[in-house]
């Protein structure tokens, strides 16, 4: 047996939180499979790799600027990885060329570090990391602004930021997915931007992707209930123009706004606890 399945063997569910996904259950709510609720030792592992991935985008952050290709980020993102004894999960994720996204201006997501991509005064980046240490998954992502960057954009990489801390203080036990998308479409929309809908967050940790699809669009009270020791990433992505995207069809990975708007993302992996949340990224 794997030292993660045995993990679950070896440290149950607390009583009480069984009894509570019972009386949900009787509610007709929807129920996390019983190895989406990591225990102790898997928490700790995931800790292990969040904090090597923050440190990855901590490294990015320095030496991010104009005049640098994507692919020296690639390149920064790799090394810091590999030497502090980490994987970079994206790298060959269902055929994925490079180790890590990034994404500039109206790309949504999935931006592929290029030679011939160099970043510009005025650009907006996503950095999308996620690292797989010992086995155990992480996945955060940050907007940098280079050099002077216009109003418009920086104000929607502030309030993209606010929708992902409005995101996490509607993930509280309990609670459910739903109520995580409906905060969020909500304050968006109240801003003026849409939400992008055909993308969202996951639970993380044993895998890169696991259930619950986490939406940044919802209605409150439906969706799967969170209960604690669960670990989810919230990721909003959202557009200064209309909601719709598109995918480009020559390296089939690469999602951007459909109307050429801009497009901002940011992401944390948190754990849900019995009092609130944690986030395991920062
Ligand atoms: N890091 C992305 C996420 O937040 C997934 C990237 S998939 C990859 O889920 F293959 F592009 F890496
Ligand atoms: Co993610």
């Amino acid at each position: 047996m794997s030292e993660i399945d045995e993990i679950f063997e070896r440290e149950p569910i607390p009583a009480h939180i069984l009894e509570r996904m019972e009386q949900c259950r009787k509610r007709r709510m929807l129920v996390p499979d019983e190895r989406l609720i990591k225990r102790p030792s898997h928490i700790e592992g995931i800790r292990a790799s969040s904090r090597i991935n923050t440190g990855v985008l901590d490294e990015v952050a320095k030496h991010i600027k104009a005049g640098m290709t994507t692919l020296e980020i690639d390149d920064i993102v790799r090394e810091y990885t590999n030497s502090h004894g980490a994987i970079c999960a994206p790298y060959h994720f269902e055929g994925y060329p490079k180790s890590v996204c990034t994404s500039i201006n109206d790309e949504v997501c999935h931006g592929i570090p290029s030679r011939l991509r160099k970043l510009h005064d005025g650009d907006i980046v996503n950095v999308d990391v996620s690292t797989i240490y010992n086995g155990y998954y992480s996945d955060a992502s940050r907007m940098f602004m280079i050099g002077e960057v216009s109003a418009q954009r920086r104000r929607l990489v502030e309030e993209t930021k606010k929708c992902l801390e409005i995101g996490i203080e509607a993930a509280q036990p309990w609670a459910t997915v739903g109520d995580i998308g409906y905060a969020i479409s909500k304050y968006a929309r109240s801003r003026g931007y849409s939400v992008v809908r055909e993308l969202g967050g996951h639970g993380v940790g044993l895998e890169f992707h696991e259930d619950p699809f986490v939406a940044h669009i919802g209605r409150k009270h439906t969706g799967m209930v969170l209960v604690p020791g669960m670990i989810i990433t919230i990721e909003p992505m959202i557009n200064a123009g209309r909601a719709g995207v598109v995918l480009d069809p020559y390296n089939d990975w690469t999602v951007s706004t459909a109307d050429g708007s801009d497009s901002a993302q940011w992401e944390h992996s948190i754990l849900i606890t019995e009092t609130g949340n944690e986030i395991l990224t920062y």
